[in-house]
């Protein structure tokens, strides 16, 4: 039995160019987060809506931040996850 990653595949530079990089609105974006044939993610749509009004109550109380200095975590897991990411803003900038 073979156990496949799909997580290197969205990186792989022949397919998304400068592929460590985050590009929010990268095009085209053929990734394989939720997979693709017969066991493609079942939840798909609502994890989009649910990370899409995540962002957005994000970035309608806290518009300008950045990665703190060493904030970039270890990434590890078939996923590649990062195990923490530090961010910081300037409090003068949030909304109520
Ligand atoms: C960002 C969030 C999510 C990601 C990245 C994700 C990713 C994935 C991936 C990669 C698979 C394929 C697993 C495999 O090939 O063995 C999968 C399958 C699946 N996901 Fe998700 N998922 C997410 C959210 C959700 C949500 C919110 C639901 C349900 C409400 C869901 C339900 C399912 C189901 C039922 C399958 C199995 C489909 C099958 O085997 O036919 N997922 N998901």
């Amino acid at each position: 039995m073979a156990m496949m990653s799909l997580a290197p595949a969205c990186r792989d530079p022949e397919v998304f160019p400068d592929p460590d990089h985050f590009v929010a609105d990268r095009e085209p974006n053929r990734h394989l987060a939720f997979a693709a044939g017969p066991h493609r993610c079942l939840g798909s749509h609502l994890a989009r809506m649910e990370l899409a009004v995540a962002m957005e109550e994000w970035h309608r109380r806290i518009p300008d931040y950045r990665v703190a200095e060493n904030g970039l975590g270890r990434e590890r897991g078939s996923q590649i996850s990062l195990l923490t990411l530090d961010l910081e803003w300037d409090t003068a900038s949030t909304a109520s």
